[in-house]
């Protein structure tokens, strides 16, 4: 064989053998959250997002704008972000990234759609609100 089906074979095979002995495998990846403002009525949307160790801010996303972020999941599977959302007289929150259920899906990318009821992965799974 060579190198490179080598090296392919051996990262193929590496990430389904430790799956086999410790159970899920979050192999760290860079991933992106892009957050869509798909609010009614022309309202700016403004997002404070975080993680245990990092403040990313307060965001102002314009009707139909977008706004995202970039960040290297860890290998425990245990990366959370999470966002205050404000628009209106509303304030919710929600959990735009945890790494067991999204690790999957998103696959590099995460798109929310926001909405009233709660944010839409890829504008068709929506959620709910965690508060
Ligand atoms: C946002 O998109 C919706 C649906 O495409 C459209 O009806 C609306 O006019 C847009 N609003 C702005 C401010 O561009
Ligand atoms: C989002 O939906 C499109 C089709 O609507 C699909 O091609 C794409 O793979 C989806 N992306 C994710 C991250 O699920």
């Amino acid at each position: 064989m060579n190198l490179s089906i080598r090296l392919f074979v051996a990262f193929a095979i590496i990430p389904t053998l430790l799956q086999a002995c410790i159970g899920d495998v979050y192999l760290p990846a860079k991933t992106r959250v892009r957050i869509f403002n798909s609010l009614p009525g022309g309202v700016t949307l403004t997002v404070h997002c975080q993680s245990k160790d990092d403040d990313l801010g307060f965001h102002q996303i314009p009707p139909n704008g977008s706004w995202e972020f970039v960040f290297t999941t860890n290998i425990e599977g245990t990366t959370l972000f999470f966002c205050n959302m404000q628009w209106s007289d509303q304030s919710h929150y929600f959990d735009v990234y945890t790494e067991k259920r999204d690790y999957d899906r998103c696959n590099n990318v995460c798109p929310w759609y926001v909405r009233p009821s709660g944010p839409c992965f890829n504008n068709t799974d929506c959620e709910n609100w965690n508060s």
